[in-house]
């Protein structure tokens, strides 16, 4: 018992595994197949590789599943890279002392080669350094309503001290420095004549109007910063309208390397205002219709020198200044227009929006909240990524990975991992040749830190470099194509497998279509051989074969007929296989010619065939299907009366005689009458059986025909003679078999019924004590839906 089921357990697993082993190499699951060269072939899939042996089997595909083609090609001839990886800069992370720079990120440079479609997986460490440097630019806006108020004043020139303060609890690496704008100097934006500017600030003087000036470089002298903020403060200014040119404010502060920001650090611009900002466009109406070129231009003063030449700059220019320059603004606005910001802000990476209190009290309190929440995220970007997919996962702080690329709320000397997976698409071959190099920068958002990952990618073979190709090889017919990894790629003009069709005679689009059964069939040839200038060359059965598939397109094969015990189709004295079907020679016939159309043998005795109630098949007849006759010539009748009762006097002579016959005419009329013990049934002997005349006994008997035709007949030495049967017990067994039995039957049923029902009564009570049945848990309501898993489907695609 335990053999068979074990038995049965193997079989459906090597059953699953041939099913499994098949889909490999399915044509639908296997990409590889449709590639023309080895590159083509590099460029599918990492699971596909090339065989570029010469002589290679024509019926097999030269780019295939490895494991396919390890079985049919000799191994030094498959080409196959693998991806390889290196490590080129991995530093230890240090942190931001003043001399040495600051790393956060590990590894820094990592190389890769691969193929396109392979993705690459590797870590990414980011670890939150203790003084890490900071260059804080504040950006005022010096506007009337912004900076009247005397209290907002007095906070800001004391911001050099308390921040310098507060920093350097958060990093001993800190510079400060100080600009300012209003607006472009150009109706609309701003007045010039003192008239306007009186009007504008009623209280107290006025000064003209600037667009951005850089008041004080960063560095480390917070009192200067004062002292340059006192001298802003003094006179300030104002515009016409309700908003400002704060952003050009901004490029000029990212762009100009005399602010001095540092090369590694983190870049912050506090952008304080209380109005809303000009974009690009709006220049345009003042007549600066430039757009903004993003570049430094400033004077000796500090002041923005093109203010009239260009146009604000758009969003999207300040997005990518930012990027560029890998910093950070914090927008401390006013409660009226702090709205406005978060909308912009939304569209700048790095970049965060604090409410700022009416005489600029939680200043500094903002920038350090704010500094907190720039600090504590990190978020990667893949720049120079195109026809790379790049994607990121971590579990940052807690236990679940999941796909993000950034990571909050960091505390200094904490650590997270992020796991990057590359994926090259082939596109990026497109056009080239040999090994593409892309690097790829993955780049912490607002540091000026990165990855550098270098992927060289295998667009081509070793085989088609152009040291190991042929140029004009001989073996592309006579010197028409360039041999290379096995195979000829063809000169202009000529196409083919051995470059031996000609683009002029016959078009390659013509020569596939001539290749088709069907026009609408799109396997040429039935995928059974090459389509050479049109014409179908077919391929051989199997690989160590020398026959091979025939018919115009391949779609014939001549050795797929049944062999009979003769050989294929009876043998080749009886018939030849023609596109899977026997044509039988003269003489035979049937599906395997296994037949002699000769038909002496179904002869009757009439001389007709079969009797005329049958066919002469194969030499034997197959009598008419619903006649009663039978036998080898159909001339056999065990149902007609006739036959028994024309054989009947003879068999009665001989046990009573005298019956029908007389002795003579017994003698004269049955030459062949035996008496036996038994009588046997064997084909051809027909069983009769009859009253005798005399006693009503019943005679058996059998007739059968002699090779001479003659009727042989056998008789029965013993005979059944009829006895006188007991009424009483006749009519007795009929009453029983009539009545008493039937209701001993029913009365059972009744029993069996009232037996079952007592007890599933029984079995009902006890349940219904039992069951505590949870309410809308109906324990006879069965579930429709049910799952059933297909054992042979496999998710990776049949891989
Ligand atoms: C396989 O390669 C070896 C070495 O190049 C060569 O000797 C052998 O003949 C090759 N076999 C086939 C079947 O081409
Ligand atoms: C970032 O640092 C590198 C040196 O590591 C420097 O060459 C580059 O200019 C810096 N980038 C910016 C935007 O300053
Ligand atoms: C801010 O100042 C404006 C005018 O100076 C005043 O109307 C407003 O109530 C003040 N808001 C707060 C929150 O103090
Ligand atoms: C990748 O390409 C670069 C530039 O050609 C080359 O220096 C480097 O050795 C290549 N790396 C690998 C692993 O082939
Ligand atoms: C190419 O094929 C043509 C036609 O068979 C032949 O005349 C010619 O020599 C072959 N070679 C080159 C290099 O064209
Ligand atoms: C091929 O397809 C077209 C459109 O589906 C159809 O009209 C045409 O009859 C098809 N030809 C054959 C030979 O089946
Ligand atoms: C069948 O055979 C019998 C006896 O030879 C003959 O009489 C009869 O005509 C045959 N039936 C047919 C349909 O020819």
């Amino acid at each position: 018992m335990l053999k068979g089921w074990s038995l049965a357990f193997l079989c459906v697993l090597f059953t699953l595994t041939v099913v499994c082993s098949q889909s490999i190499e399915d044509e639908f699951s296997n990409p590889c197949t449709n590639a023309d060269s080895c590159g083509q072939c590099m460029q599918i899939s990492p699971i596909c590789a090339w065989c570029g042996q010469e002589g290679f089997p024509r019926s097999l595909k030269r780019c295939d599943i490895v494991q396919n083609l390890e079985k049919t090609c000799n191994l030094t001839d498959i080409t196959n890279p693998k991806s390889t990886f290196k490590e080129v800069k991995n530093a230890a992370w240090t942190s931001g002392g003043l001399d040495a720079d600051p790393i956060q990120i590990k590894p820094q440079e990592l190389e890769f080669t691969l193929r396109p479609n392979e993705p690459v997986n590797f870590k990414l460490k980011f670890r939150q350094q203790e003084n890490y440097p900071v260059d804080l630019y504040f950006l005022l806006d010096l506007s009337y309503g912004m900076a009247r108020d005397k209290e907002a004043q007095k906070r800001l020139i004391a911001l050099g001290h308390d921040i310098g303060d507060k920093m350097k609890i958060i990093t001993n690496n800190f510079r400060l420095g100080f600009g300012s704008f209003v607006d472009k100097l150009l109706m609309p934006y701003s007045a010039w004549t003192d008239t306007m500017l009186d009007d504008r600030c009623p209280k107290d003087p006025c000064r003209k109007p600037h667009d951005f000036r850089n008041e004080v470089d960063l560095g480390t002298d917070y009192s200067l910063f004062s002292t340059k903020m006192q001298a802003a403060l003094e006179s300030i200014s104002q515009s016409l309208d309700d908003a400002e040119g704060g952003l050009d404010g901004v490029i000029q502060a990212l762009d100009c390397d005399r602010i001095g920001w540092r090369e590694k650090s983190r870049r912050i611009i506090v952008y304080s205002s209380n109005s809303l900002f000009h974009l690009a466009g709006a220049g345009k109406l003042g007549g600066a219709t430039k757009q903004s070129n993003l570049q430094c231009s400033l004077d000796a003063d500090g002041f923005y020198k093109d203010e009239k030449i260009y146009d604000y700059p758009s969003v999207s220019q300040v997005a990518s200044k930012l990027r560029e320059k890998n910093a950070n603004i914090i927008f401390a606005v006013m409660e009226d227009v702090v709205n406005d910001y978060r909308k912009l802000s939304a569209f700048l990476d790095g970049s965060v929006v604090g409410e700022l209190e009416n005489n600029s009290k939680n200043i500094v309190e903002l920038i350090n909240n704010k500094y907190y929440e720039l600090r504590s995220r990190i978020k990667f970007e893949a720049k120079n990524a195109d026809f790379v997919d790049v994607k990121f996962k971590s579990k940052c702080r807690g236990n679940v990975l999941k796909e993000t690329a950034m990571c909050e709320n960091l505390e200094i000397k904490e650590s997270v991992e992020f796991d990057v997976t590359l994926t090259v698409d082939k596109d990026i071959c497109k056009g080239k040749s040999g090994e593409v190099i892309k690097e790829v920068v993955l780049d912490a958002v607002g540091l000026n830190e990165t990855l550098v990952v270098r992927l060289n990618v295998t667009c081509n073979c070793q085989c088609e470099a152009s040291n190991e190709e042929e140029l004009n090889s001989p073996k592309c017919f006579n010197g028409n194509g360039t041999f290379q990894c096995g195979v000829c790629e063809c000169n202009p003009g000529r196409y083919g497998r051995n470059c031996e069709c000609d683009q002029t005679e016959i078009s390659s689009e013509e020569s596939l279509r001539k290749c088709r059964m069907d026009p609408n069939n799109t396997l040429t040839c039935f995928g059974r051989g090459d389509c050479i200038c049109g014409q179908c060359e077919c391929y051989t059965l199997s690989l160590n074969s020398k026959l091979e598939y025939s018919g115009e397109f391949c779609e014939c094969n001549d050795y797929s007929c049944s062999f009979g015990p003769n050989g294929l189709c009876g043998g080749k004295k009886r018939g030849v296989c023609n596109c899977g079907k026997c044509v039988c020679l003269e003489g035979w016939s049937g599906h395997n010619c296994e037949c002699s159309t000769d038909q002496s043998r179904c002869v009757a005795s009439t001389g007709t065939i079969c009797n005329n109630n049958g066919t002469c098949n194969c030499g034997k007849c197959d009598c008419d299907e619903g006649s009663k006759w039978f036998g080898p010539t159909c001339e056999e009748c065990p149902n007609c009366p006739t036959q028994c009762s024309e054989h009947f006097a003879c068999a009665e002579c001989t046990f009573h005689f005298p019956g029908t016959l007389t002795r003579e005419e017994c003698d004269k009329q049955c030459p062949n009458v035996e008496d036996v013990d038994e009588l046997k049934e064997s084909d051809g002997v027909q069983k009769c059986q009859g009253k005798a005349t005399s006693d009503g006994c019943t005679l058996y008997f059998t007739y059968e025909y002699m090779d001479n035709n003659e009727v042989l007949i056998k008789v029965q030495k013993t005979k059944r003679c009829p006895r006188e049967a007991p009424l009483a017990a006749i009519i007795g067994g009929t009453v029983a078999g009539i009545i008493l039995i039937p209701l001993l039957i029913i009365c059972l049923c009744i029993f069996i019924r009232n037996r079952r029902d007592a007890k599933e009564y029984a079995d009902f009570l006890k349940d219904k004590n039992k069951a505590r049945w949870e309410s809308g848990a109906n324990p006879i309501y069965k579930d429709p839906k049910s799952t059933f898993q297909n054992p042979t489907y496999k998710g990776q695609g049949g891989m």
